[in-house]
């Protein structure tokens, strides 16, 4: 293939409409603080289905935000997936809380909610299911666990932006919802985050945490000609800038558009990758009653059909120009969290069986078939030099 022989994991998709809106809003007396960010917020929650949209800086702001309106403190825990960013597990431990990992299941990478169960104490406060990759969770499971056990639900929805489960898009069925729009997610504001929520009060007591604490924002104290507010909570500057805001404005326009692409371009590699020659490689599993917005593409490299490790793959793909990724190590293999949970012998059977076969390819918006053949017929080359 010409000029194509390198694939980059992720180009982002910024078109002359994101460039337009990004410039005028550093036009506009408001750089931060401002007007863009409260409409952003509204069409942000009109699209997902919910009252309450937040905006922040990164989803990692809206983790911490979503465990300090909770209460966590010393001494609660809160359950997360052991097959996550780390993010999701900092948020508890932000607070003083203690993230307590739950094993997956196999076919979806998901959070298994019946490890979910084994994992409950008097000391569990909260659930974080994460979409993995982009494809809900089972939420009806969860929401059951987490009903009978009195626990909040706060979806950690960084991948599934759009995603929907029994038609119910993801950040409606927690009490919270923390969506990240970093460089590579489905929708981008460079960084920043955004929680959802039905809920009025929290949604009032995150503004508040997002700015300082403080009561009232420039934009309050603008419009009512005084200058006093008062500082009612320790807060934190969580603020999304106008630019940023305008950016996702823009950017909410197509995400319709974008996530169709990255459906078209994932069933065009699972297509690809279904041929025989390429048995020993799992295509990416969906579960029934659930859409997958595929953040991710993710394939499981079986060694003893296809006489290749995920590794040597990962690096035979490198060699050969086409980014590819490992989302993730599982985290209590990594070493902050042996060290702050002092346990060097917690064991995850699935997430360890899987971590070993799991390779992300490109995925983006603007990927061609072209493109998507180039990086099969690479992998088929690859296996077929190994048999
Ligand atoms: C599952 C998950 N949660 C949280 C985050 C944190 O998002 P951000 O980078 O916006 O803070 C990420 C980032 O990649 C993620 O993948």
């Amino acid at each position: 293939m010409k000029n194509c022989d390198t694939i980059p994991f992720y180009v982002p998709w910024i078109t002359k409409d994101d460039k337009k809106a990004a410039v005028e809003s550093l036009n506009s007396r408001w750089l931060t603080g401002g007007p863009k960010a409260a409409q952003f917020e509204q069409k942000f929650a009109d699209y997902i289905g919910v009252k309450h949209a937040i905006s922040v800086n990164s989803c990692t702001a809206a983790l911490h935000l979503s465990m300090r309106v909770l209460n966590i403190k010393p001494g609660d825990e809160v359950i997360v997936p052991v097959l996550t960013f780390a993010a999701t597990a900092n948020a508890p431990i932000f607070c003083g809380g203690k993230p307590v990992f739950a094993d997956i299941d196999e076919k979806t990478l998901n959070i298994s909610p019946d490890d979910i169960l084994n994992r409950i104490t008097k000391k569990t406060k909260a659930i974080i299911p994460v979409h993995y990759g982009g494809q809900p969770c089972d939420m009806k499971k969860i929401l059951e666990i987490a009903e009978d056990h009195k626990l909040h639900v706060v979806e950690d929805c960084a991948h599934s932006l759009g995603a929907k489960y029994n038609d119910k898009q993801t950040g409606n069925f927690g009490i919270m919802g923390c969506f990240s729009f970093y460089p590579t997610k489905i929708l981008t504001t460079l960084e920043g985050g955004m929680i959802t929520t039905n809920d009025e009060k929290l949604a009032k007591r995150l503004k508040v945490l997002r700015e300082h604490g403080m009561n009232k924002t420039a934009l309050d104290r603008e419009s009512d000609a005084k200058w006093y507010y008062d500082v009612v909570d320790l807060g934190y500057n969580y603020r999304l800038t106008e630019l940023q805001a305008a950016l996702g404005i823009s950017q909410l326009e197509r995400v319709t558009e974008g996530i169709k692409k990255r459906i078209k371009a994932a069933s065009y590699y699972t297509q690809k990758l279904s041929s025989p020659a390429l048995r020993g490689i799992i295509t990416p599993y969906k579960a029934p009653n659930r859409s997958h917005v595929f953040h991710l593409y993710v394939i499981k490299v079986q060694r003893d059909k296809t006489g290749i490790n995920r590794d040597e793959l990962f690096r035979k793909l490198t060699d050969n120009g086409i980014g590819v990724s490992v989302h993730y190590t599982p985290l209590h293999l990594l070493s902050f969290y042996k060290k702050f949970l002092n346990d060097n012998s917690m064991t995850f059977p699935t997430a360890e069986h899987v971590y070993e076969q799991i390779l992300s390819l490109p995925l983006f918006p603007t990927l061609t078939k072209k493109k998507i053949a180039f990086i099969t017929n690479k992998i088929e080359g690859i296996i077929a030099s190994k048999m």
